[in-house]
């Protein structure tokens, strides 16, 4: 007797579930496992194969100037953190030595871990213009994360203090807990802010004099990053300390078209699936691309070698009218994912929880935000009447930002000067899109040639003990990553990728 076709359906369906059986304490112990396995591998301290990897001794930092005293954090008693994040020092201290001073940038220093070279300086800004570094410190490569989605505090098992000395700083003036009116003009201002304040840090932090600098930071700091790094090459007596390099993760450093707008439509076709978005809509965008001339752009321009200077796709550095797709694009997928989120494309509902209330791209207000909490201010040594922002409310370049791109002017002779440079970025970002920053890398000369001459290849990017992370490229002192699995924030989404790239920065290892 042949069963009903609906019992035989019911047979395969049963067949199927059983197959794919697993209790939840099975599937947790195959994730707990692979998370232990990333942290192994990811660790400074495990990977000290095969002589790539240089480690350095014990640190042990003491600061002799009385005044440092005033700055330290008792680790231990950090607001809602559960556990020792070690000695560290912060607060605010003067752009410059002025008695009359009324600008100050606050800072929050660590000294390395037990793994960690005592060496070296690593200094960390995020961008905005207007936003505050203690993101990346909370978020993205500090000692202790509280990032979107979690509870509480957790441990950074891939802290840049593993590696050195680091230093995050909230400039320039307008930004976080800084203080003073802002006033600067252009890239050139902010550069002699920060170095004025640094000469400031280096009177109280004496010991620090004479380290190897690495100046980093993301988005909007892969504009400042290269304008401070050149002030501090053509003003080599003003900063006792031997900058060496810089990272800039998901950085401005062109116009928003070449960014923004030319790979726009080429990267929704890449993430259809993440998008989402109904036929009729991908017909209107193939449309306006084609009449924007962004179609065809990166196959035709970028090229290795390219043949010559890359055109603007129209009269306009920012879009030509009626040729803002990224901005189509953001607005239509907030219809079917109001979760969407242009620093990690793939974010849906729930809309995670920020400390830091800056979840995404929401407009969403979290409560409270840590660095408002008046216990948290005075454990840092913060103003207990500022009120902080993620990102500032006002205009920390009241007239605008009057330098042009890095691309075109500074980046180039701070790739010459560095010892290596490296340029990352996040494959499942929008804000700013990799195909875009390889645009403007093909685009520039740098040590005598223009753009890179070979191709990048895929799958070039090798993280120890993971495999093929994206892919990588280095020519003539840079070298540029990209990220698979990461939006905007790199440290923050793939800190095992993010922390092998400042091993090879910083010289602690040969590849990159
Ligand atoms: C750390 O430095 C202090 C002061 O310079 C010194 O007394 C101490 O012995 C050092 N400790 C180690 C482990 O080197
Ligand atoms: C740090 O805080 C803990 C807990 O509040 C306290 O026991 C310890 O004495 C403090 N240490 C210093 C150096 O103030
Ligand atoms: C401080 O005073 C000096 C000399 O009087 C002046 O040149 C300078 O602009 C003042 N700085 C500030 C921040 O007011
Ligand atoms: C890296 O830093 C974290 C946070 O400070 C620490 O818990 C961990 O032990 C460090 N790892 C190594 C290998 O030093
Ligand atoms: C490429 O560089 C040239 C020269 O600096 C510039 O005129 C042109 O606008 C740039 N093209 C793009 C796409 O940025
Ligand atoms: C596209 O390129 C053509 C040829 O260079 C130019 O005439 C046209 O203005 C461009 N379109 C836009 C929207 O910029
Ligand atoms: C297709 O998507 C567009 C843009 O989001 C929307 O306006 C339109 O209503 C959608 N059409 C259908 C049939 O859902
Ligand atoms: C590299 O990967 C992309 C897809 O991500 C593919 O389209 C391309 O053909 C690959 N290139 C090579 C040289 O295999």
């Amino acid at each position: 007797m042949r069963p009903p076709a609906v019992f035989t359906a019911l047979l395969a369906v049963a067949a199927a579930a059983s197959a794919r059986m697993m209790t939840k304490h099975e599937v947790s112990e195959r994730q707990l496992e692979a998370a232990k396995r990333w942290h192994t591998n990811g660790g400074p301290a495990a990977q000290a194969s095969g002589g790539n990897m240089k480690r350095s001794g014990v640190q042990n930092i003491t600061f002799a100037n009385p005044k440092a005293s005033e700055f330290y954090v008792n680790g231990t008693s950090l607001p809602l953190v559960d556990f020792d994040v070690g000695p560290s020092w912060a607060g605010l201290l003067p752009i410059s030595n002025s008695p009359n001073e009324t600008r100050q940038l606050f800072f929050w220093f660590f000294p390395p871990g037990p793994e960690g070279s005592l060496d070296d300086l690593i200094f960390w800004t995020n961008g905005g213009p207007g936003c505050s570094s203690l993101e990346g410190l909370l978020q993205e490569n500090g000692p202790f994360s509280w990032s979107w989605g979690q509870a509480k505090p957790t441990v950074n098992e891939q802290s840049w203090t593993n590696l050195s000395s680091v230093l995050w700083v909230e400039q320039p003036v307008g930004t976080g807990f800084s203080q003073g009116t802002p006033n600067i003009q252009n890239e050139d201002d902010l550069a002699a802010q920060v170095v004025g304040f640094m000469q400031q840090f280096l009177e109280v932090f004496a010991e620090l004099k004479g380290k190897n600098l690495y100046l980093t930071g993301e988005s909007y700091a892969g504009t400042y990053v290269p304008y401070i790094a050149n002030y501090i090459y053509e003003n080599p007596t003003l900063l006792d300390l031997s900058l060496q390099g810089t990272w800039t993760s998901d950085p401005s450093l062109s116009w928003d078209v070449v960014q923004e707008e030319i790979p726009a439509v080429d990267f929704v076709n890449k993430y259809a699936g993440l998008f989402s978005f109904n036929q009729t809509y991908m017909a209107h965008l193939e449309k306006k691309a084609a009449k924007c001339n962004y179609t065809g752009y990166v196959d035709k321009y970028v090229t290795y070698p390219p043949a010559g200077l890359l055109p603007l796709p129209g009269d306009s550095v920012e879009y030509a009218k009626g040729c803002d797709v990224w901005d189509d694009i953001f607005n239509n997928a907030l219809i079917i994912n109001p979760a969407f989120d242009i620093y990690r494309i793939w974010d849906t509902y729930p809309i995670l929880w920020d400390v830091l209330g800056f979840p995404g791209s929401f407009p969403q207000k979290q409560s409270p935000i840590y660095f408002n909490r008046k216990e948290v201010k005075e454990a840092i040594h913060a103003p207990v009447d500022t009120k902080w922002t993620e990102c500032s409310n006002i205009n920390v370049f009241p007239d605008g930002d009057g330098s042009l791109p890095p691309a075109f002017t500074v980046l180039p002779n701070v790739i010459e000067k560095n010892q290596r440079t490296v340029i990352v970025h996040g494959l499942a970002d929008f804000i700013l899109i990799a195909e875009g920053t390889r645009i403007v890398i093909q685009n520039m000369t740098w040590n005598g040639l223009q753009g890179f001459q070979t191709p990048i290849a895929n799958d070039s990017f090798i993280v120890d003990g993971v495999g093929a992370y994206g892919t990588m490229h280095s020519e003539r002192g840079l070298t540029y990553y990209e990220v698979a699995l990461s939006g905007h924030m790199i440290p923050q989404f793939a800190p095992v990728a993010a922390f092998q790239i400042m091993q090879y920065l910083m010289g602690f290892r040969d590849t990159p």
